[in-house]
């Protein structure tokens, strides 16, 4: 079986809930506190090792209490962490999530994860023409082009998840196989609003006929839709009881590059990653709700 080779970053999530934001100059008591291993990267390898395929995370973390906690959860995972390195005088990072009602908002704080910058050597060590290779932007931008034209060169398979969004993507994407924005991430691909979901199949539909690289937007509780060569095709998402819906795209992207490891067509990988993704919001934290391909297959029938 091809392997999954995750270039990204690590974080600790303190989960807070409370029933608004505070205003400015404003003190709020919250309910509760919660401490999850999360950071796009660290998301997205677990929920690739979670569904079976053999993974190695590319990462760093800083030489404190987080980063000892967060490598024994992901060796714990059954993640190849030997590419997870520590860095001296520097915090591993931390998210701040306040978890609201419906909806969060998120505050990294990227320490360590700034840090990742030496990567030739260990990407081509880790990367083969066999592998699924996925990164997204939480860490140094210079970083992640250059660990997508090295992965390419290699001839894996490469997927570009552009969270958070910055324009320096555009430059990035000949080196990209398949991207993965959601729709406010598109718009950023864009340069523009849309107004409907008429709208951005539209787009989606120019994309493929102008682009090389294949475009995949998640759509929230809307579902999924993709490009093939001459259309658009949208999944739309099961309806289920929301808890949490922090890393719903990372199970996404984590469970579309192990598929697509374990030798599925990009079709079934997106349909299967889509009842991942929305299994995983069922529960509190952006990992506790990520499936086995047990659990997807059950929910599927
Ligand atoms: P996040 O930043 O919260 O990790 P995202 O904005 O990157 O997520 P979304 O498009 O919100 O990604 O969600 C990814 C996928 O998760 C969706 O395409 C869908 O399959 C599933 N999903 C998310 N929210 C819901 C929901 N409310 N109900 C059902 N499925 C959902
Ligand atoms: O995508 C969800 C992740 O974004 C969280 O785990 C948090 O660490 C932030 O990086």
């Amino acid at each position: 079986m091809k392997k999954v080779v995750v270039l990204g970053s690590i974080n600790m999530d303190m989960v807070m809930e409370t029933d608004r934001l505070p205003k400015v100059g404003e003190t709020l008591l919250g309910d509760t506190i919660d401490y999850y291993v999360g950071g796009k990267g660290a998301n997205q390898a677990v929920a690739a090792a979670r569904i079976g395929a053999p993974v190695s995370l590319i990462a760093k973390i800083g030489d404190d209490t987080f980063g000892s906690k967060v490598y024994q959860h992901l060796k714990q995972e059954k993640i190849d962490v030997e590419a997870v390195s520590t860095e001296k005088n520097i915090f591993t990072g931390v998210a701040s999530i306040f978890k609201l009602k419906e909806d969060n908002a998120i505050v990294v704080l990227p320490g360590a994860n700034m840090l990742l910058n030496e990567v030739d050597a260990v990407i081509n060590e880790k990367t083969t023409a066999q592998d699924v290779f996925l990164t997204q932007l939480e860490i140094p931008l210079e970083t992640v082009k250059k660990g997508l034209a090295l992965a390419k060169e290699a001839g894996a398979i490469t997927i570009l998840n552009p969270a958070p969004y910055n324009e320096s993507v555009l430059e990035m994407l000949p080196f990209v196989d398949i991207i993965t924005p959601n729709e406010t991430e598109f718009e950023g691909l864009l340069g523009r609003t849309l107004t409907d979901p008429e709208e951005l199949e539209e787009e989606m539909l120019t994309w493929a006929k102008t682009h090389q690289t294949q475009l995949i937007v998640t759509r929230g509780s809307q579902g999924i839709s993709y490009t093939t060569a001459n259309d658009v095709v949208t999944i739309p998402a099961e309806k289920v009881a929301v808890v949490d819906t922090t890393g719903a795209g990372d199970t996404f992207n984590g469970i579309l590059a192990a598929c697509l490891a374990q030798g599925k067509t990009v079709a079934e990988a997106v349909r299967l990653a889509g009842f991942g993704a929305t299994l995983s919001v069922t529960k509190l934290g952006a990992q506790t709700g990520m499936p086995t391909a047990a659990e997807i297959e059950h929910f599927a029938q």
